[in-house]
């Protein structure tokens, strides 16, 4: 056996002996030992230089023309790359931070947002599955393929909650609610990191953006966040406390300043809740450049000063700007900063290079044959075929429409987006592109008769060729429409003014369902849109968002009924831009009715959303049955509420059953309903399923003002049902 096999090997047998308390202590007090001797001998600088992350390759950030860092590496002052990728790549990098004094290896990371080159849908899409293990599957699968080239860490995932789809990055969190996104949250934590972050199927995950950069003002990027604590520790807190307490080893610091404070210098966020309530013990990365943009906030007058003001905060590792490399070692000759700060900042981050196992072996996760091996498998492929399916939203299914009759054979195909590689696979593909099966190449190769025509022109939005699109409808059997936006109209500085899908692709359905023939609309978008004349108008609409590399497929799986659509929708999708940030919790306000029109409303356009949180069809039909609620003896445990649910129609379904809370009165103002659990489940024809919801603090308890977290006793009402507007509800008292 080689040596590397050989170690491999052993630390395969260690991994396996690990989960004992005792072995993970004394391992930890191993590490303790190696890390602090590693420490006494380096120098303030070498410490300063695993502070520092730069980028190689290419920018996701504004590109400041720096000259490349590469050649720092060498010479100990760089802890970290970001934008390098592939074994062979890595390898070279890390050769070269082997050759520095004291030869620390560097840690690779990478966006690695919905996949690494096998495509899953987008982190919104995804979440429409509400099905937790294809979630962990979809983050497993990305960080089995990413390790194989050679990374160690994603900065993902993003739990940053949203009520605001103007804000581009809504693609890239798991919707509007606080109590799924920490599902959410954890279930990513655990599919990246895995039991053990040495295995080299998994990768360091990375919580972002803290805190509240989901909540910008106007939804515009970057834009300053302002809240109450309260709102804060109610509705953005509990996804990044969740991701905590599943073990992510790093958190990311955001953009936008926080109670008037950058993130990235806001002791409050990483030092006092982080690191010191949370007992979070990984370590802290800047978002691009955030230390520097301190200057641009007006908080820190210069580089040293957002130096100081990062470093005193809590912020351990900056990523790309140099306000660390260029000032620390000044600042602690200086006695503005101590050496305590600066060691513990490096020893969470040399813990984490050797909780990678990069200490025992720098190059395990630089093997090319792994790397041809693993990326791109039929395995990988297969997992994001389920995931897409799952993630996919069906709206609507007039006359049940949908499935189609296996007797189609003509197919009238329209949209750019139906043959577009390109966006298919979403934004945030920093390792792969044009890499996606299309809708136009999953109906050929169904060996369907497809006539294809654009419609309308993706950029412009005007209509073309209408005479010709519409002879192609007349003349078919179905007409499949792809309507939506650009996956490059939302991610990261992607905000918009107004949501709506444009007037010309909305006339483009109104024409074709004129035809008279069945017009199927599928929306793809990366974020909810408006899209009224086509929800009136269309008889069947699937929300497909963007599906990754296997989203023709999936979308062709649920158009035959092959997979019965399952998906909800995790974001409430507004019927008017005026309702923006829209949201399904909020508050009762002491107006919430129309008395003479003094209530909380608008006078010009609807108070309620086009479709609410929670809502998805199948094309089977469920039940419910009055839900029950009874007091629990269990240690821990109020009550449990229960629910018959039966499957009415005739195909086997899943239905994502859903429970809501309302505390009646309480010592703060509370919203109307709040999700605080759910279940999916699978029902055959005819089949009835009592689901059970149990009844803990964690159902019942709010945060008060201070942030404490408390159940106060009284009245409570839960709500069961199929979405967020469709409920029975059972009272309770505690
Ligand atoms: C984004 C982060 C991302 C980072 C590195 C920033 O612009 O806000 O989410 O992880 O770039 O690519």
């Amino acid at each position: 056996m080689k040596k590397q096999t050989i170690i491999t090997f052993i630390l395969a047998i260690i991994a396996f002996s690990l989960p004992s308390a005792n072995a993970t202590k004394k391992q930890d007090k191993e590490m303790d030992r190696f890390i602090s001797s590693l420490m006494k001998r380096m120098t303030l600088e070498e410490k300063i230089g695993q502070l520092s992350q730069c980028s190689e390759g290419y920018a996701t950030g504004p590109d400041n023309s720096r000259i490349s860092r590469a050649p720092l590496v060498s010479e100990g002052k760089i802890g970290s790359m970001l934008n390098v990728s592939g074994a062979t790549e890595t390898r070279k990098f890390q050769e070269a931070a082997m050759q520095s004094r004291l030869g620390i290896p560097l840690i690779f990371g990478m966006d690695v947002i919905h996949g690494f080159r096998t495509g899953f849908p987008i982190p919104l899409g995804e979440a429409a599955s509400f099905d937790l293990d294809a979630i962990e599957m979809s983050a497993r699968c990305s960080a089995r393929e990413a390790a194989a080239a050679g990374l160690h860490w994603t900065f993902a995932p993003m739990v940053d909650v949203s009520w605001d789809a103007r804000w581009g990055r809504v693609m890239e969190g798991a919707g509007e609610d606080p109590f799924y996104g920490a599902k959410v949250a954890a279930a990513r934590v655990r599919g990246l990191q895995g039991d053990n972050l040495a295995d080299t199927a998994t990768i360091m995950a990375c919580i972002k953006h803290f805190g509240g950069y989901g909540a910008p003002m106007a939804g515009k990027d970057y834009n300053s966040v302002d809240m109450s604590m309260g709102q804060f520790a109610n509705f953005y807190m509990p996804p990044y406390k969740a991701g905590a307490d599943a073990g992510a080893a790093t958190f990311m610091s955001a953009f936008n300043d926080f109670n008037n404070i950058p993130c990235t210098g806001n002791t409050f966020l990483l030092r006092d809740l982080l690191k010191n309530k949370w007992g979070f013990d990984g370590f802290v990365v800047s978002d691009w450049g955030s230390v520097e943009e301190m200057i641009n906030h007006r908080y820190a007058a210069d580089h040293a000063d957002a130096a100081l003001k990062a470093i005193t905060a809590g912020l351990d590792m900056e990523m790309v700007s140099e306000c660390y490399t260029d000032n620390l070692a000044r600042l602690v000759k200086d006695g503005k900063v101590s050496m305590k700060l600066i060691d513990d900042a490096v020893r969470r981050i040399l813990e984490q290079k050797y909780r990678l196992g990069l200490f025992d072996d720098p190059y395990r996760y630089c093997d090319e044959n792994r790397e041809k091996e693993i990326i791109n498998s039929r395995q990988s492929h297969d997992e994001a075929r389920h995931v897409a399916q799952r993630s996919i939203v069906l709206l609507k299914n007039q006359y049940d429409i949908l499935p189609l009759s296996t007797d189609i054979r003509k197919v009238a195909l329209v949209g750019p987006l139906a043959k577009s590689q390109r966006d298919m696979c979403g934004s945030w593909t920093c390792a792969y592109t044009n890499t996606a099966v299309t809708l136009y190449d999953a109906l050929k190769s169904r060996g369907l008769e497809v006539d294809y025509n654009d419609g309308y022109d993706i950029d412009s939005n005007n209509i073309s060729n209408l005479g010709q699109t519409l002879a192609s409808a007349r003349n078919a059997d179905v007409v499949i429409v792809a309507m939506g936006e650009r996956a490059s109209d939302t991610g990261e500085m992607a905000s918009k003014g107004d949501i709506s899908i444009s007037a010309d692709q909305q006339r483009l359905v109104s024409e074709l369902v004129k035809t008279g023939k069945p017009v199927i609309v599928l929306l793809m978008c990366g974020r909810p849109v408006i899209f009224n004349q086509v929800r009136e108008e269309a008889p069947a609409i699937l929300c497909t968002w963007w599906l990754g590399t296997e989203a023709g497929n999936a979308i062709c799986d649920v158009l035959w009924g092959d997979y019965n659509p399952s998906g909800k929708l995790p974001v409430s999708f507004p019927a008017h831009n005026g309702q923006l940030p829209l949201n399904y919790q909020y508050k009762s306000t002491g107006r919430p009715t129309a008395k003479g029109g003094w209530c909380t409303t608008y006078r010009d356009i609807p108070t309620a959303p086009a479709y609410p949180f929670g809502y998805g069809l199948s094309y089977t039909t469920f039940s419910y049955s009055e839900p029950n609620v009874t007091p629990s003896a269990k240690p821990g445990e109020y009550a449990v509420v229960t629910v018959d649910v039966t499957n009415t129609g005739k195909r086997p379904g899943e239905e994502v059953v859903q429970l809501y809370v309302r505390d009646e009165v309480a010592s703060v103002t509370r919203p109307i309903k709040e999700l605080k659990g759910f279940e999916k489940i699978a029902l055959a024809p005819g089949e009835t399923r009592t689901v059970t919801f149990p009844i803990t603090d964690a159902q019942l308890g709010f945060y008060d003002n201070d942030m404490k977290y408390r159940v106060e006793k009284g009245d409570f009402t839960f709500m069961v049902g199929t979405d967020s507007s469709s409920l029975k509800s059972v009272k309770f008292t505690l």
